[in-house]
């Protein structure tokens, strides 16, 4: 098929759901990513945050293979040895209070399943999220998301969630109460802009959630797994959240979601919960050499060295378009006085794919197995597109 086949076709046939750019991707290996045309380019979106230990990582090629030929299904009313493994290795690489795990397939299913935790345990309905946070497309993330766009046509949506600043301990205080089942927040905002979260802050909302009887659940879908420089950015701050939802780059690129479950957490009663595919034996393989692999190639301290040298060079660059330049580890953004796209499209021109956080903020998510080579030579294009 030649690459104008595959768009056509895709047009044709797809939801419409998605803004396409004209590109056919069809290989990866580690950073890097080619189109159908052979032409190569620097991956800093990494399947939008996913691909942290490279594309076609050998180890996980490896453990997906060996698993499909042994077994790939296994229903949750069964032990397996990878799920059991899994579960424990999870555990192991999370921040302490942290002691068993729900495996589902997709983040929006781990912030579904927290918020159903977090109501059965507490008894109580009301959550609190905050304003310019994302959380899924499903009824209650979504209803836990602030963009009118992703929510106003869906509406009315699940009772019971309200928003508050980020950043702001006074306002969250003001709304925290008795009738408070759970405060969910991301510990760096992603698609609301990159925007971390104070330590200070993110410190006090657990307190006050203690005190008053909510559960802290912290949404660490886009932060997991190395991608601010610590194994979960919580650890920056010396978080011990009641409930931690994970996904995206837990499984080396295969679909994934867990809720880590604190020791606050009522025991969950029997059946109210479930998934058909959570916790298969085919993904719990692939999350397990994922997980070895960022242990044993140190790719958070790998995330926290090359994040700096992107964000130094980013901050260096003399651009009157450039509003700021802010991040953590290598989950990274420039946000520009004007809107982002074109400047995007003209980077991809240059064989570097780089993503949007609304409409003026430039994002790099780049796999964390990325040179300090290939950093330099995304930092010389951002450079030609905004210097111009
Ligand atoms: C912080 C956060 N939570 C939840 C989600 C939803 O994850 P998924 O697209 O796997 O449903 C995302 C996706 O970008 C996210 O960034």
């Amino acid at each position: 098929m030649t690459h104008d086949d595959v768009i056509r076709l895709e047009d044709h046939y797809d939801s419409g759901l998605y803004p396409k750019q004209p590109l056919v991707l069809v290989r990866g290996a580690g950073a890097r990513l080619w189109d159908a045309d052979g032409k190569e380019y620097i991956d800093c979106i990494g399947g939008h945050g996913v691909a942290n230990v490279g594309h076609a990582n050998p180890a996980v090629i490896q453990a997906v293979t060996e698993q499909a030929q042994r077994l790939m299904v296994c229903p949750n009313g069964f032990y397996n040895d990878q799920r059991a493994q899994l579960l424990a290795a999870l555990i192991r690489s999370a921040p302490a209070g942290l002691e068993r795990a729900f495996l589902c397939n997709s983040g929006t299913e781990a912030v579904e399943a927290a918020l159903k935790f977090a109501r059965v345990s507490t008894g109580r309905t009301k959550v609190l999220a905050a304003m310019r946070g994302f959380h899924g497309r499903t009824f209650g993330a979504l209803s836990a998301t602030w963009r009118k766009q992703y929510r106003e046509p869906f509406e009315p949506l699940v009772p019971g969630f309200e928003f508050v600043p980020y950043n702001q301990l006074d306002r969250m205080g003001q709304a925290l109460d008795e009738e408070t089942a759970a405060v969910l927040l991301e510990v760096v905002q992603g698609e609301g802009g990159v925007i971390p979260g104070d330590g200070d802050y993110l410190r006090g909302v657990q307190a006050l959630c203690r005190e008053r009887g909510a559960l802290f659940v912290v949404d660490e879908v886009q932060t997991g797994f190395g991608r601010t420089g610590r194994m979960f950015a919580s650890e920056h701050h010396d978080l011990q959240p009641d409930l931690m939802c994970l996904a995206k780059a837990m499984a080396g690129g295969l679909p994934v979601g867990a809720v880590l479950i604190g020791s606050r957490v009522a025991d969950l009663p029997k059946k109210s919960h479930g998934t058909t595919f959570g916790g298969n034996p085919l993904v719990c393989a692939a999350a397990l050499a994922t997980l070895h692999y960022i242990q044993a190639e140190a790719l958070p301290q790998r995330a926290a060295t090359l994040g700096a040298r992107l964000l130094d060079g980013l901050g260096a660059i003399p651009s009157p378009q450039v509003r700021q330049v802010r991040g953590l580890g290598l989950m990274v953004a420039v946000e520009l006085k004007v809107r982002a796209a074109g400047y995007l499209a003209a980077l991809a021109e240059r064989g570097v794919l780089a993503l949007s956080a609304g409409p003026n903020v430039i994002r790099f998510l780049p796999p964390l197995v990325i040179s300090a080579e290939e950093v330099d030579a995304v930092l010389e294009q951002v450079a030609a597109v905004l210097e111009v």
